[in-house]
């Protein structure tokens, strides 16, 4: 996200960092599987963390060139989901077993979410059996409980999901016109990708047991590839890297029909745009002496027709006063190639002289 980009590069610039640059993630997992995987190939990197699942496919020319082809996902699937089935399977046990019905107990239910978490992490490794008494329900609830759950269970709880995860992936190879042949290698990222449910059923889309690599440990293939990276660069190797944007980026503006006025989201950057990248836009004011106008910068993620996020806005201040409409100015939107957004404004015809770089302001992240 925007936000978190623009964080990460203040932090290490008062870190006292030089020469900042940021690695896109998938970008970094695909260079720490740089021995691992062909020197020319199309991966997919499948980064499926606590609470998003992440898809993108890239094109790996030897150990230089990284290509990214297009990025999809899931926002709201990850790691939590698999827990939450776990609790709802622990919920009925509990009723079954003490006849308690604990379902709209907050408590309750978030102590056995952490619970959960345990018996999936312990059922991922390869035990056949979890088996924890949960003593905080019988200091809280006084209701005595035995979490079991054996790796059977385990294994048929989550055949939703893992339809679920299968969604982005086909998104993915449609957008770039590929098919499961194509692709030579999926790289597992994320704790979740740790579930051997997870692998198997991406073997089994792809057709084949060998087309995921998980030879390093995902949780610090990001890290890993990062390490490599800046040691290229600390070594005057060259790489190339070519990204995309996840979102597309869109401003809100004014619409005006035959009858009425209305809001409309005017979108200035595709989903999948390779970056660096700038494009400009021509606007005009709204209303007669109208001295200043408020863009709200939005993405979205699965099109400005379907939803939208504010990410945050910025002001192109003093205008000249003038009539509505007679006050016209370009829109220079610009994304770096650290992939963080940037905006200049230009006026036109009478107010040619206008010039500004525009403040971004960003929303905080929750
Ligand atoms: N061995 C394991 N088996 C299954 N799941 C695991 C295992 N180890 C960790 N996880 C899960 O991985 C998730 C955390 O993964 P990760 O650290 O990649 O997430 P994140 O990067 O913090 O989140 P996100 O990418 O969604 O913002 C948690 O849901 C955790 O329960
Ligand atoms: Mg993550």
């Amino acid at each position: 996200m925007e936000t978190q980009r623009q964080a990460t590069l203040n932090a290490a610039r008062q870190a006292g960092f030089r020469n900042v640059s940021l690695l896109n993630e998938p970008t970094a997992a695909a260079i720490a599987y740089g021995g691992v995987i062909d020197q020319q190939c199309t991966v997919m990197v499948f980064d499926f963390g606590g609470g998003t699942l992440d898809i993108t496919i890239m094109k790996v020319e030897g150990r230089e060139e990284y290509r990214m082809l297009t990025t999809d996902g899931n926002m709201y699937l990850g790691g939590e989901d698999f827990d939450n089935e776990i609790v709802q399977y622990f919920l009925e046990d509990i009723e079954k077993k003490t006849g308690h019905n604990l379902s709209e107990d907050n408590k309750a239910r978030a102590l056995l979410k952490l619970v959960a978490e345990q018996a999936k992490i312990a059922l991922s490794n390869d035990i056949p059996r979890y088996h924890e008494t949960v003593y905080s329900l019988e200091a809280l609830f006084g209701i005595q409980y035995e979490a079991e759950l054996t790796k059977e269970t385990f294994q048929g709880m989550f055949q939703g999901l893992l339809k679920k995860i299968l969604e982005p992936v086909k998104g993915a190879l449609e957008a770039t016109q590929l098919t499961v042949k194509d692709i030579d290698r999926v790289i597992l990222v994320g704790g979740s990708s740790k579930l051997p449910a997870v692998k198997s059923t991406l073997e089994k889309f792809f057709g084949r047991s060998n087309v995921v690599c998980a030879d390093a440990n995902p949780d610090e293939a990001i890290a890993h590839g990062a390490a490599i990276q800046s040691y290229r660069l600390n070594n005057g190797q060259p790489s190339n890297f070519q990204e995309v944007t996840a979102y597309p980026y869109g401003i809100e503006v004014l619409h005006r029909n035959w009858l009425w006025r209305t809001t409309r989201i005017a979108e200035l950057i595709p989903r999948g745009q390779p970056y660096p990248y700038k494009t400009t836009e021509c606007f005009e004011t709204a209303y007669d002496n109208q001295t200043a106008v408020t863009f709200q910068i939005y993405q979205s993620k699965r099109g400005f027709h379907v939803d939208k996020f504010r990410i945050g806005l910025f002001t192109i201040p003093n205008l000249p006063k003038r009539m509505k409409g007679e006050c016209q100015f370009e829109l220079t939107y610009d994304i770096d190639r650290n992939n963080i957004l940037h905006a200049t404004t230009q006026g036109r015809n009478n107010i040619a002289d206008y010039k500004k770089n525009l403040d971004i302001q960003l929303d905080n992240i929750a």
